[in-house]
């Protein structure tokens, strides 16, 4: 960040004739920046921008997105380079330590992350607490906040060896943990985790084997896990990762700052979109359908939404989407499955982006339009889905969270509010309130 001396905005007060000149910072990629810290204390003013829409709330290293080029990067490599020629592993080393690791860091590190899948033995009777048919997503958002009460030995977030071992643990843990959430869901035996497996081969044991038979992991089902994870791993200052680092800004533990990413990545709009997309299909059920819910979709006095569909910050296409396409494509082929929601998807997007409506708003497939469809084909039931997110977004969680406490000053997040609520007014006694 550079913060070039004679770069500024001035703002100027039209009431009372006053300027003041504010500093813009520049990144080394993306738009620059004007440093508003000292606004309030100059002009008695706060910005307004109740969706983060054109706010930075931090510097950061880690994850760059440019939305009009359908650019993504972490640490400067292409999305599209990691998700053909990377490994999750590998780019979970690239986004905690800032670099793709040689080898020997690479086998250190898949060391380390395996020796901490299994789970403190007693973290088991917290799923008997929850109903058989609870949403994975709950039971996560409890036991992964739970395993605060299990490592006091990685809280304090001032320890450097302390963060990197509560990092290995949510990263190694996370996947234990899901795996565990489905299989209580359907009322088989946990799975411990297997040290000869891969990080994606082992996540497909820890779900889908079963005491009474061997498993064979398919490698095309774990290529596609891996790949899938990996396009899932970060993006930059999304709501989950903003809920974690403002979590992490009170200096709170960090399985309590995973725990509220996972909270909040739940949510329809966020993370919870690849188990809409798929029972919005379910819904639209057949291309003749494909209008009615269109123009449901535009309707402002209809909630529905076209999931899996628009972003934020993508105006032209997500990167992300594209891989996942390609990639539904080979492992349908590779499982012998004919979906035909792929291909209602398929029409979905040729005549949406068709549309004026979603054109003019730049609405096209995100991460979440056609991952639903792969997950669905490996087995996985469509309640999970966001619970992989979860598994995928911990690595980026994590090393952002990291990043952060990692800044010379940690200071609270505390945003302030514009407010329009009643004026200052005197108490009402029960006996005189109407
Ligand atoms: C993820 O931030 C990230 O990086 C998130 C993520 C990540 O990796 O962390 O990429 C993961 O969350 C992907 C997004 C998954 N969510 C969905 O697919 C849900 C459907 N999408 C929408 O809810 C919406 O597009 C959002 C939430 C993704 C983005 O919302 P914005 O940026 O606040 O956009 P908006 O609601 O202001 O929409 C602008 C216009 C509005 O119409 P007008 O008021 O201008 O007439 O576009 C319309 C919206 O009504 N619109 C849609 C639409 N998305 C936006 N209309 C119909 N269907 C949609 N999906």
């Amino acid at each position: 960040m550079s913060n070039s001396q004679d770069k500024t905005f001035t703002l100027t007060n039209d009431q009372t004739g006053e300027s003041y000149k504010l500093p813009v910072l520049d990144g080394t990629q993306g738009p620059s920046v004007v440093d508003v810290r000292k606004l309030y204390a100059e002009t008695g003013h706060f910005t307004f921008d109740p969706s983060f829409t054109a706010t930075g709330s931090c510097k950061s290293r880690i994850t760059y997105i440019d939305g009009e080029k359908g650019i993504l990067q972490h640490r400067g490599y292409k999305i599209e380079d990691l998700a053909e020629k990377s490994s999750f592993l590998e780019v979970a080393h690239t986004l905690l330590y800032g670099d793709l690791p040689t080898e020997k860091e690479l086998a250190k590190f898949t060391k380390d992350i395996t020796y901490h899948t299994m789970v403190h033995d007693q973290v088991n009777y917290f799923f008997r607490g929850f109903r058989r048919d609870a949403h994975p997503m709950a039971v996560m958002c409890g036991v992964v906040g739970a395993l605060a009460a299990f490592y006091h030995d990685s809280l304090d977030i001032w320890d450097p060896e302390q963060r990197e071992i509560s990092a290995h643990r949510l990263i190694a843990k996370i996947p234990t943990l899901a795996a565990m959430t489905y299989k209580y869901s359907v009322g088989q035996p946990f799975m411990f985790p297997r040290n000869d497996l891969s990080f994606s081969e082992n996540f497909l044991y820890m779900t889908f084997a079963v005491p009474p038979e061997p498993y064979k992991v398919n490698p095309v089902l774990a290529r596609a896990m891996d790949r899938i994870l990996i396009l899932h791993a970060d993006h930059e200052q999304n709501a989950s990762t903003s809920t974690v680092r403002l979590a992490g800004s009170s200096q709170a533990n960090p399985f309590a700052c995973i725990a509220a990413g996972i909270a909040s990545l739940w949510g329809p709009s966020h993370g919870g979109a690849n188990q809409a997309v798929l029972e919005m299909l379910d819904q639209i059920g057949d291309k003749k359908n494909i209008p009615e819910f269109l123009e449901r979709a535009k309707d402002k006095d209809d909630p529905f939404r076209l999931m899996g569909f628009g972003h934020r910050v993508y105006k032209n296409f997500d990167p992300r989407a594209n891989v996942l396409k390609k990639s539904c494509d080979e492992v349908l082929e590779d499982l012998g499955i004919d979906d035909p929601r792929l291909e209602l998807a398929m029409e979905l997007e040729r005549i949406a982006l068709e549309d004026e409506y979603f054109v003019e708003r730049k609405l096209f497939p995100n991460v979440d339009f056609y991952s639903g469809i792969i997950l669905k084909a490996m087995g996985f039931p469509t309640s999970m889905f966001t619970v992989l997110f979860a598994v995928a977004r911990t690595v980026g969680w994590v090393s952002q969270w990291k990043e952060m406490i990692e800044e010379p000053s940690l200071r609270i997040g505390r945003p302030r509010q514009l407010y329009t609520g009643p004026d200052a007014r005197d108490f009402v006694e029960m006996k005189d309130r109407k």
